[in-house]
């Protein structure tokens, strides 16, 4: 075969081998054997020595041609190639918009939570400062600091977890009075406190759990009288349980107030007219209060004569299983999300 019709040959496999791949590589390693220093061109050329002079320009000329062509072949497949990848990797990477999102699930603060805050933010509306506490209580301020001495029969209604004889997991957020009252100055205006925390008893079933939140009221000035806890509890509730709710006051005992009370409000279903769940009476039992006894402010360092108080102990889960209709106080503790987020920001 003559040379001019090797490197037609050349062109023509060239060419063809170059449209046939597939993969960049392919093309590269064709680049390097066909057009190489080793490639079958440059052989050819070799053979240049034998051929008349006056044709060498003509073959110089084709074989140069060649060497373009074949050259021009690969790079047109290496980009049409290269627009595949791109055109894949677009294609792997669409996003449908009108596919549905991911639910990202927020969650809400507890219901007693928003319970506890929205009585906070009430009283704090009303000039009260939110006290903190402690647990694990001292004997002293748990019991006999409210007039209840070791042997009281009020105790027995109170049964805790005891750490020792003097220490105990508290049993009433009232623990805080006597250490509110020694602590507080006079001289600077009258203590307004209430005392939100967690309280232990030994209780367990529907209604009652061993553990349970409560909210103490505390007020100390001249002058408190029956008068002001019957405003105060009265806007509460007001607050709580709807703007048409009244209260009454019923006669009750605590060894801490005297008089003390059981507060009742008119039933916030039926409007007092009776249905289920005020059990026919109109009323229901929200809480226990009552005008501090004259021994509790002696034994906080306060004269009696000068001074009187009025103090309250409300459930927030009561509360929240009265206004939200829930029936086993359980149900606050166990954590389960269908029933915790129907409470979505109600306070
Ligand atoms: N500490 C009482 C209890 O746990 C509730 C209570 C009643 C608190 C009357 C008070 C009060 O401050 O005046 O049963």
């Amino acid at each position: 075969m003559s040379l001019n019709d090797t490197l037609k040959n050349l062109r023509e496999n060239g060419i063809d081998e170059a449209k046939r791949a597939q993969k960049l590589q392919e093309l590269n390693d064709l680049r390097v054997n066909l057009l190489g220093k080793k490639g079958p061109i440059t052989k050819a050329l070799r053979g240049m020595k034998d051929i008349p002079a006056e044709q060498r320009p003509e073959i110089g000329t084709l074989a140069n041609n060649v060497k373009k062509d074949i050259q021009a072949a690969i790079e047109e497949k290496m980009e049409e190639l290269n627009q595949k990848l791109v055109a894949k990797k677009l294609e792997e990477e669409t996003i449908d918009v009108t596919l549905p999102a991911t639910k990202n699930n927020q969650g809400t603060k507890h219901i007693l939570n928003q319970t506890i805050e929205d009585i906070e933010q009430f009283f704090i509306g009303l000039g009260y400062e939110v006290a903190g506490g402690y647990e694990v209580e001292e004997d002293h301020y748990n019991f006999e600091r409210l007039n209840i001495p070791k042997n009281h029969p009020a105790r027995d209604m109170q049964d805790t977890f005891y750490l020792s004889d003097e220490l105990l997991m508290r049993t009433q957020t009232s623990a805080q009075e006597g250490r509110d009252m020694e602590a507080h100055d006079f001289t600077k205006g009258p203590l307004k406190m209430i005392s939100p925390g967690v309280v232990y008893r030994r209780d367990d079933d529907a209604t009652h759990s061993h553990q349970f939140h409560q909210i103490e009221g505390l007020v100390v000035d001249k002058n408190i009288s029956m008068a002001d806890l019957k405003g105060t509890l009265d806007a509460l509730c007001r607050h709580v349980f709807g703007p048409d709710r009244e209260i009454r006051f019923r006669p009750s005992y605590f060894p801490f107030t005297e008089p003390s009370v059981e507060v009742d409000v008119s039933c916030f279903n039926c409007g007092g007219t009776g249905c289920r769940i005020c059990k026919y009476t109109g009323w229901i039992e929200v809480l226990g209060a009552g005008l501090t006894h004259p021994n509790v402010l002696k034994m906080s360092g306060i004269d009696p004569n000068e001074y009187s108080g009025m103090a309250f102990g409300l459930g927030p889960e009561r509360f929240a299983m009265l206004k939200y209709g829930v029936n086993d106080i359980r149900d606050f503790y166990l954590n389960d999300v269908r029933f915790l987020e129907q409470f979505k920001g109600v306070n």
